[in-house]
């Protein structure tokens, strides 16, 4: 070979050679979408998985999170997620329908879960894992749940009994279990996106709506509702999921770390849930902005009774034995 082309090669070569290294070095990128604020329960859990996986990885994972909907709404982040646009959501449990999930709706039923530690026993035990199996068909992993709390309800009118609810449009997410829940309280359902929800009750699209304490406050929904009423009838959690294509690809010492880190951000996640939503509840009351209304145990039981047949009617969507099986778990039963 000749000098010139000799050293061109050799060049050439050191050249590839630091290309490769420095490929070999990119780190790992996990874009992590959602559509609440980072001061929320899913936030903080979101931010403390970043922090966590980037130091037990070394920094050959980085973590971008994108909270508020940023990137994605409701609808299309999953979506995102299938085609690997995203790398990791924690979709409210009530979005899951949509996918074909509809298993996923048991946890939107009325008053089926009595606490937070029935509902630990669900998401720890064979249902929260059959559950996930249902996602890997879907080109998706499920990773954990973390909570977010239980529901109250918002309106411009006091939603004390059944009856008030008649004819109210009531913002929902893409659940048709939470469809039910509002039609049997004489409501009407309206599908929107979270980030849509300030805007539809400022102009009147929706006249009310369901949420967590944490999300109505970060969201500011008690400026434009008149009333809450502190009436627990629902919960709110998610799964955390990933692209099963990308999971599957890492290597295994990578996923270790950030299994290790999942777990950690899911601890840190479900503990500070209570504490973000007891926090909302104070600031928006300190707000002055809305009136809260507590129900007394008789309008306690018209909600209730109002409210009873859903489970039945829903049992051919969600299927009978992921309800009953639910209710054991809840209650502490054994398989
Ligand atoms: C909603 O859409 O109401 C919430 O589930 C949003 C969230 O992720 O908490």
């Amino acid at each position: 070979m000749p000098t010139l082309t000799r050293r061109a090669f050799a060049a050439g070569t050191a050249l590839l050679l630091l290309s490769g290294a420095a490929l070999a070095q990119a780190p790992v990128v996990i874009k992590f979408s959602h559509v609440v604020a980072p001061d929320t329960p899913k936030g903080r859990g979101a931010d403390k998985f970043k922090e966590l996986a980037e130091k037990y990885t070394n920094g050959k994972v980085k973590v971008e999170v994108y909270p508020n909907s940023q990137l994605f709404k409701d609808k299309e982040e999953v979506e995102a997620l299938q085609l690997g646009a995203v790398q990791m959501l924690a979709p409210s449990l009530a979005k899951f329908g949509p996918l074909g999930a509809k298993e996923f709706e048991v946890f939107d039923l009325p008053y089926i879960l009595p606490d937070k530690a029935a509902l630990r026993r669900v998401t720890d035990g064979a249902l929260g894992k059959r559950l996930f199996d249902k996602l890997q068909s879907k080109g998706i992993t499920g990773l954990a749940y973390w909570d977010n709390g239980f529901k109250v309800m918002s309106a411009n009118k006091p939603l004390r009994m059944p009856a008030d609810f008649r004819g109210l449009k009531m913002r929902i997410q893409s659940s048709k279990v939470l469809e039910a829940q509002f039609r049997a309280l004489g409501a009407i359902p309206q599908v929107m996106a979270f980030s849509e929800v300030y805007q539809g009750m400022q102009t009147g699209v929706v006249d009310g709506s369901e949420n967590t304490p944490s999300n109505m406050f970060t969201q500011k929904h008690h400026e434009v509702q008149k009333y809450i009423t502190l009436s627990d009838h629902g919960y709110i959690g998610y799964a955390v999921i990933t692209n099963k294509k990308f999971w599957d690809g890492l290597p295994s010492e990578i996923r270790t770390e950030l299994d290790k880190a999942m777990t950690e951000a899911t601890a840190y996640a479900n503990q500070v849930a209570d504490k973000d939503n007891a926090d909302a509840l104070d600031e928006m009351k300190k707000s002055g902005r809305t009136t809260f209304i507590e129900l007394t145990p008789d309008e306690k039981a018209a909600w209730k009774a109002a409210l009873e047949p859903v489970t039945a009617d829903m049992a051919k969507r969600v299927g009978k034995d992921v309800i009953e099986e639910f209710q054991k778990e809840a209650k502490g039963g054994t398989q």
